[in-house]
Order: structure tokens, then C-alpha cells, then sequence
């Protein structure tokens, strides 16, 4: 794609024939060679929530949606793209490690063409593992629908390169999921005597929404992803918002932390049954709450004069309502673990990357990324 549109550059130049036009032409298709998707590099597919959202929310009648400032403001063209950040996001973040440009949401009609070979991001924010979760949000992408989508790609993508072709770019290809956090915040946390709690004891509804995960994770694998990241929840009960709403002391709330305490080690626990089920890594859990308990509990030591208080937002610890161009804004970003009253700053999502890539066992099960990459180029 990128040859085509240099050709049609050079031959439009060439009529002002001269050395310096050529010395330009010449930068110019450096540069554009240096923009275009690297031929090694891997395709790269993200379905979940807000944690992950590229600006599917963007499209829809739902009031879960990052599309106004200040979010952006720190993304490289300062404008809010739906991403749920000051700037890069986790998915960004792996995508700038994979050497390829960010995923588009698939929603986004830019995404067509030679760009749907680099991937796709069907993440909706507000979703989670049920269907029932973020109701309130009204018209999100359920789970069920993402894969739904994830066909449609599919589907679409053989039509410029074959089936096999299309097989064998989702066999290759990186997959992350980020689910969970919201069936606890969003759903059965969400009001006191919710119909979630009035139904199950907390252990009760961890097994059940790990039992529908389980079904989740293994449609993924049926539709051709052979290598998944599958994060946990974040730290539920420590994000400004939760203070704000459920602590008197500002400690993290106890029953969300209790949540996380049970909900974490069962999904890797779920994780490892699928692999030794299916007979290979397929899935990879990652410690999610650890990575971010760590700036957590030890802001200064990253670099950070908070963790409990949002850059943008109103009220106590900024956590109360949305982030809005009425909201107070903190004048460096770079200074706070948290950007709003639930998502990291992009300092904080680099903090997180890091860990994925390079992380020892007490973060990444049965492995971190950087081994996965060192693997799959090797076979
Ligand atoms: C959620 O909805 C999808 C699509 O409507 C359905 O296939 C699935 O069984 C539902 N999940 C649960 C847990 O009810
Ligand atoms: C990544 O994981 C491998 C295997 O667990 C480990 O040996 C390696 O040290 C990790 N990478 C880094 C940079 O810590």
C-alpha cells in the first residue's frame, strides 16, 4: 500500500525534474518505508473493556464513551480518540513493542483495505464477561458480539488474501483480552442488595463468571487464536473512584479487594486448565493487580506524587463522576498513577507493558511476552 502511494509520488515529482526534488523523493520513501508495517511483524487482535477500548464506543449510543477533551490530551495529536487515557493505552503499548501501528477499533471506518492485515481492536468499554454486566451503559459490544465480529474480520480479510492466508495470520497473530473488572464494579458491586449478590455469595458468582470466561476463552481458541494474553482484573478496590465512593480512610475497600483476592489467582488457575487441556501455551495469564499494586502501595519509587488521587475529576480523590472539560486537571500527567476515576495514566500503562514483556513468574503465567516473541520466531 505504502509502494503504491510512493510511486504515485515519485511520478508526480518527477516532472520538476532536478537533483534536490529527487534527494527529497528519496527521504520521502525512507520515511514512508519506515511507517509501513514491518513484513515479520505479527497481527495483533484486542477484545475487552475500557481498559482496551481504541474508540468502538465512539460509534454507539452508549454513555461509556472517552470521545471528548482532555482525554487525548497527551495522545500524539492531543485529541481524544476514544481511548479511555491521557494518551497510549496497554494495547498501544504492545502494539509499539510489536514494531506495528496501533490497532484501530473495528468500528472505524478507516479500517479497510491493507489495515485490516495488521489487526483489529473490538473492545467496547463498559462490557464483561456477562451479558448482563453494564446494562447501564445501554448499546456496548458484549462479549458474544466482539467474536462475532472477530468472524466478520475474518470473513472479510479472506476476500483480499485467501482463506489460508487469513488462517494462518490469526494462527500467528497476538491476541489480548481484558475482561472481568467490570462484572465486579459495573454488576455486582454496582448497588447494594444488586439482583447479582442477592443471587450468589461472593465465591459463588467468582466460580460462575469464571465458568462463562472459560467458554469465552475457548470460542477464541476455536476461531484460530493460538496465543492470547488473558490480563486479570486491575486493583478494583484501590482506583480513585472506589475511594471516593467506598472509603472513609482512603485505604483500598476491603470487599473489592477481597473480590481481586479471589477472582485473580482462579483465573490463572482457569488459564493453565485450558492449556493443559488444549495441549500447548496457548493462553498466558498476567497478573494485572500485582503489576499495578506495585506503584500502588509505592507511588514514589515510579516516579508518581499519587496513586490515589485521578488527574481529572471532581470530588474526593477526583473520583466521583465523569472526566469532563469541567473537571479539575492535573497540569503533568506523568505525575499520577491514575488519569480519571478508574483507568492508569499512560505512565502508569507503561509500568504495566513493561511487566508483560519482562515480568518474572509472579507476574506472567506460564510466561512473559518477550519469551512468547522469542518462541514464535524461533519455530
Ligand atoms: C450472552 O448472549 C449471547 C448472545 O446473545 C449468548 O449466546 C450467550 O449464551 C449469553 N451468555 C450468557 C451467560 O447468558
Ligand atoms: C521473561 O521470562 C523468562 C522466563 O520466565 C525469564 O527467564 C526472563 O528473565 C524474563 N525476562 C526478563 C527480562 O525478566
Amino acid at each position: 500500500m505504502f509502494y503504491i502511494t510512493s510511486s504515485i509520488i515519485i511520478h508526480k515529482m518527477g516532472c520538476s525534474f532536478s537533483f534536490s526534488a529527487l534527494w527529497m523523493v528519496f527521504n520521502l520513501v525512507l520515511a514512508l518505508s519506515a511507517m509501513a508495517p514491518r513484513a515479520d511483524a505479527r497481527a495483533f487482535f484486542v477484545f475487552g473493556d475500557s481498559l482496551v477500548d481504541n474508540g468502538n464506543n465512539n460509534y454507539l449510543a452508549t454513555s461509556a464513551r472517552a470521545d471528548s477533551p482532555p482525554y487525548g490530551i497527551d495522545y500524539p495529536t492531543h485529541r481524544p480518540t476514544g481511548r479511555f487515557s491521557n494518551g497510549l493505552n496497554i494495547p498501544d503499548l504492545i502494539s509499539e513493542q510489536l514494531g506495528t501501528e496501533p490497532t484501530r477499533a473495528y468500528l472505524d471506518p478507516s479500517l479497510r483495505g491493507n489495515n485490516l492485515l495488521v489487526g483489529a481492536n473490538f473492545a467496547s468499554a463498559g462490557v464483561g464477561i456477562l451479558n448482563d454486566t453494564g446494562i447501564q451503559f445501554l448499546n456496548i459490544i458484549r462479549i458474544a458480539q466482539q467474536l462475532e465480529y472477530f468472524q466478520q474480520y475474518q470473513t472479510r480479510v479472506s476476500r483480499l488474501i485467501g482463506s489460508a492466508g487469513t488462517q494462518r495470520l490469526v494462527n500467528e497473530a497476538l491476541v489480548l483480552i481484558t475482561l472481568g473488572g467490570n462484572d465486579f464494579v459495573n454488576n455486582y458491586y454496582l448497588v447494594p442488595f444488586s439482583a447479582r449478590s442477592r443471587q450468589f455469595s461472593l465465591p459463588d458468582y467468582v466460580r460462575y463468571i469464571l465458568s462463562e470466561y472459560r467458554k469465552v476463552l475457548r470460542r477464541l481458541y476455536e476461531l484460530g487464536a493460538r496465543r492470547v494474553l488473558v490480563t486479570g482484573t486491575g486493583p478494583m478496590g484501590c482506583v480513585p473512584g472506589e475511594l471516593a465512593r467506598r472509603s472513609r480512610t482512603g485505604e483500598c475497600d476491603v470487599e473489592l479487594q477481597r473480590a481481586g483476592a479471589l477472582y485473580n489467582p482462579q483465573l490463572i488457575q482457569m488459564v493453565n486448565g485450558l492449556n493443559s487441556e488444549i495441549g500447548s501455551d496457548v493462553f498466558i495469564a498476567a497478573n494485572t493487580m500485582q503489576m499495578s499494586f506495585d506503584f500502588i502501595f509505592n507511588p514514589q519509587a515510579y516516579g508518581f506524587v499519587t496513586s490515589k488521587i485521578a488527574c481529572c475529576g471532581q470530588g474526593p480523590y477526583n473520583g466521583i463522576g465523569l472526566c469532563t472539560p469541567l473537571s479539575n486537571l492535573c497540569p503533568n500527567r506523568d505525575l499520577y498513577g491514575f488519569w480519571d476515576a478508574f483507568h492508569p495514566s499512560e505512565k502508569a500503562n507503561r509500568i504495566i507493558a513493561q511487566r508483560l514483556f519482562t515480568g518474572d513468574d509472579k507476574y506472567m503465567t506460564p510466561m512473559n511476552l518477550s519469551t512468547v516473541l522469542a518462541l514464535d520466531t524461533k519455530t
